[in-house]
């Protein structure tokens, strides 16, 4: 991966405040006394997303906005700030293995905030189009303002040992061998932890590796799950819903200079920084809402799979924050007179959700999903889009796949499972039930939708019928979509009816 927004981007027009410098390298040419070195505001806030991750826990896509403000950094500068914050710490796997390989002490003794500027300059080096001496250069001056020349030295031996070689040289002298080992191969070059390549394998099967045999295989010799873990680590295109009934994705893509996404009727994508979206009118007048792709195709589904008995347009939401999907199926169901319930169980998120459905034919409910007391049960469709680990969306998560542990998926698949019990208690017979996960873990997908299924004696529906038009879709009857094929987050979807 590369990118074009090297360290030419030039301060925007009128902005002359003093001691300002954006997005470039080191000042050139400049006479006169020494002064202090100007900050590199973009590169600043990509390290102040950083310690924010690493000191505070928190999520990059809700801490960037705010650092953007603060930094006042817009257009081309905030999206060299994304690029490089969100850069880095995708392929803090990678990028760790390389520095500890450059310094004569384990990264468990290397101070952290001086751990993550090494991080930023060598993402730079190894992963953008930066000149190596302004990725160098910058980020030893960003280190010396903030610790001193004793540490900037530090940060300078080190990347100069970094940029001797390029990313692909880096991956065939530290990788395992991809003959011997290509799973731990293909996820040491594409930065994810093994148990999450484990899991995008398992979830490939004999697609994964290629179906080859180990003995044999050449480097070149490569499988899907290679193209998975690019794909995941690839920056992603924002997409965009377009609320049915207020705008169509024609308009939607018209004014935000966007295109219309390949597989849902209401999907606009956008190339842009996601701390920029809310800038967007559309966004901010509510005609559109931020909505991976393949959470529309999910929801879709549902509202199209066939009910036995008559449609009296009554949906359930059993997981709705922040209010996604709630949007969508609200949207639909204003226009063909239904009603939507949405159910989520934590305050702050349930919130979220009225906030978005606001002037919807949506009602909402603080509950346990899997206990809601609701007023009227026998609903024609439930929705469970289920609290998973999110493994399918690392791509817009860029420091999940570090947060996440293996021990968090038997926990989740428990509460996975009630909840979607739970639903098959609140639809009539006849109804239909989506499970819905943002993970392709096998553990969370399958396992939960088929034990839960044959448990309670429901009928499994051939998902794919649901999904006109996308191709690629596996054997049936769940579906799993995938960025390296539909380019959509790796959604699931089952779909039960209750007989
Ligand atoms: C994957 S998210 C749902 C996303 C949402 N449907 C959308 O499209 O925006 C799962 C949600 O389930 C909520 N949740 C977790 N446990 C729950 C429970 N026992 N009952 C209801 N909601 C729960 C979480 O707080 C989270 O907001």
């Amino acid at each position: 991966m590369s990118t074009d927004e090297g360290p030419r981007g030039a301060a925007p027009r009128g902005d002359r405040r003093p001691g300002v410098r954006r997005g470039s390298g080191p000042p050139r040419g400049r006479r006169g006394p020494a002064r202090p070195p100007e900050p590199d505001l973009p590169r600043a806030a990509a390290l102040e997303l950083l310690d924010a991750v690493r000191t505070r826990d928190a999520y990059a896509n809700l801490a960037l906005p705010a650092i953007l403000r603060r930094h006042r950094l817009r257009d081309r500068d905030a999206a060299l700030a994304t690029e490089l914050g969100y850069g880095t710490l995708r392929a803090r796997g990678l990028l760790d293995a390389v520095i500890e390989h450059c310094t004569d002490r384990p990264l468990g003794k290397v101070e952290p905030a001086l751990l993550d500027a090494l991080r930023l300059g060598a993402y730079q080096l190894l992963r953008t189009r930066i000149p190596p001496h302004a990725a160098v250069d910058t980020t030893v001056e960003l280190v010396r303002g903030q610790a001193g020349t004793r540490s900037a030295g530090f940060i300078n031996a080190v990347l100069r040992r970094v940029g001797e070689h390029d990313e692909a040289a880096w991956v065939a002298r530290l990788a395992p061998s991809v003959e011997e080992d290509p799973l731990g191969h293909a996820a040491f070059a594409h930065s994810h932890p093994r148990w999450i390549a484990q899991a995008f394998a398992d979830a490939l099967g004999s697609r994964a590796l290629g179906g080859r045999a180990l003995a044999g295989r050449t480097p070149d010799d490569r499988g899907e799950l290679d193209a998975a873990l690019a794909a995941d680590d690839a920056r992603p295109v924002v997409h965009l819903l377009a609320k049915p009934g207020d705008i169509t994705a024609e308009e939607l893509a018209l004014v935000t200079g966007g295109t219309e996404g390949p597989y849902s009727p209401y999907a606009v994508h956008i190339e842009a920084g996601s701390g920029a979206i809310g800038d967007l009118d559309a966004v901010s007048e509510g005609l559109a809402v931020v909505q991976d792709e393949g959470s529309q195709l999910v929801a879709l589904a549902l509202t199209r799979a066939e009910l036995v008995g008559g449609d009296t347009g009554r949906v359930l939401d059993l997981c709705a924050g922040p209010g996604g999907k709630a949007v969508l199926l609200g949207s639909l169901a204003a226009m063909d007179g239904g009603t939507v319930d949405a159910v989520e169980v934590s305050e702050h998120r349930a919130d979220l959700v009225r906030k978005v459905v606001d002037g919807l034919p949506v009602t909402v409910y603080v509950a346990d999903g899997r206990e809601a007391p609701l007023p009227d049960d026998g609903y024609d469709r439930v929705l469970v889009d289920a609290p998973c680990t999110g493994l399918g969306a690392l791509r817009r998560r860029p420091e999940a796949r570090w947060r996440r542990r293996p021990e968090d998926v038997s926990g989740l698949a428990r509460l996975q499972r009630e909840l979607l019990t739970a639903a098959l208690r609140h639809v009539r017979p006849g109804g239909v039930v989506a499970y819905v996960t943002c993970s392709p873990h096998l553990a969370e997908t399958v396992g939960v939708f088929t034990g839960v299924a044959r448990r309670l004696g429901a009928e499994v529906l051939d998902a794919r019928d649901h999904l006109p038009g996308v191709p690629d879709l596996g054997d049936g009857p769940t579906v799993q979509l995938w960025p390296h094929r539909h380019g959509t987050d790796a959604m699931f979807l089952g779909l039960l009816r209750r007989r």
